[in-house]
């Protein structure tokens, strides 16, 4: 079953039950090695599942909860093995969304639900884009809507001595560390000399169909060749409303190729995953995307935007 949440949609089942969380990673075809999100309807509920609720979980749940945070914690012994990959730890979050929230009362137990797309595609943020890339393998969708924060939520680890981002959202590093101190954030997309350390982090892990590839605003000393080699004619750009690529792009292609994104970081991240859909529709030789600004507040749709997409270098 999948459902609306605040940032996307989860394909959900009992996260104490083997069989049924199995069926998850067979209808996404994800591999067993990478562990899911459970879900849970308050705080409450998420000390029942794990085995240490430190002060920063308490600070952190209460300030944030219900809300796009997940806590990486020690598992509880009813989350069965399949949820977490086998790891000791249970990444645990709860959900700004009433139609989560109602179905995790009314299960009163934990959810374990990744986004509800097909491995290594982009997460839906509508029940449209679940029906279109899981079609009849799910039995029901709870449509919410589109998802108001629309980028997966932040990961954070409470397990090391020193707490750490595994996966950057709309909760950001500087909001975390006002309420619970310093925070490291384990940024590797972009430096592909690191290895991933969260399970499922690798670097191209979000892709539309069509090839996609990134775009600085440096790049526009390539405009002549990228406009005269194979790709340029018939490609879309998701360039940022107002910005200087934004001119100078006007004048090399039609305005249809051009998709104006929001300039602020929480609109763009709303609108992302749609944009990218949006452009994969039309089949476009190639999709550009412009690489959002090196500033805290982008943190998040920067990692979305380096998974979803090649440096340049990779275009033909
Ligand atoms: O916003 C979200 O978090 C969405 C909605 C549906 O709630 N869910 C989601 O789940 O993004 P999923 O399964 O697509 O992402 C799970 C990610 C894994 O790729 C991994 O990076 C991290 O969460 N994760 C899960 N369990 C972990 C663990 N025990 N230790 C470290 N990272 C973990
Ligand atoms: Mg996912």
């Amino acid at each position: 079953m999948a459902f609306a949440t605040e940032t996307v949609y989860g394909l959900g089942a009992d996260a104490t039950n083997a069989q049924a969380v199995r069926g998850i990673f067979s209808v996404k075809g994800r591999p067993s090695s990478n562990p899911l999100i459970v879900h849970v309807a308050e705080v409450s509920v998420a000390k029942r599942y794990v085995t240490d609720w430190p002060e920063s979980a308490e600070r952190l749940a209460r300030a944030i909860w219900p809300g796009p945070l997940t806590l990486v914690l020690p598992k509880g012994e009813q989350i069965v093995s399949e949820v977490t990959a086998g790891l000791p730890t249970v990444a645990i979050r709860c959900p700004d969304h009433p139609i989560a929230l109602e179905l995790l009362r009314q299960f009163d137990g934990p959810i374990a639900a990744p986004s509800a797309n097909r491995s290594n595609r982009i997460s839906p943020t509508t029940a449209d884009h679940v029906r279109r890339e899981l079609g009849d393998k799910v039995d029901l969708i709870l449509d919410g809507g589109p998802c108001r924060v629309g980028i997966e939520s932040t990961v954070v680890d409470l397990t090391s001595p020193h707490p750490a981002i595994l996966r950057p959202g709309a909760v950001t590093q500087q909001r975390l560390q006002e309420l619970i101190g310093p925070v490291e954030l384990r940024m590797n997309v972009g430096d592909d000399s690191k290895p991933a350390r969260s399970p499922g982090q690798q670097e191209v892990h979000y892709s539309p169909s069509t090839p996609a590839f990134r775009l600085a605003d440096a790049n526009v000393k390539r405009f002549s060749a990228l406009f005269s080699g194979p790709l340029g004619a018939n490609a879309i750009f998701l360039i940022i409303r107002g910005s200087e690529l934004a001119r100078q792009l006007g004048k090399w292609c039609k305005p249809e190729a051009i998709v104006e994104m929001p300039s602020s970081a929480e609109e763009y991240a709303r609108r992302f995953y749609a944009a990218l859909r949006d452009a994969d529709d039309r089949h476009p030789d190639a999709i550009w995307v412009q690489l959002p600004p090196k500033d805290p507040n982008w943190d998040a749709v920067r990692d979305r935007v380096f998974r979803a997409t090649r440096p340049p270098s990779h275009a033909p």
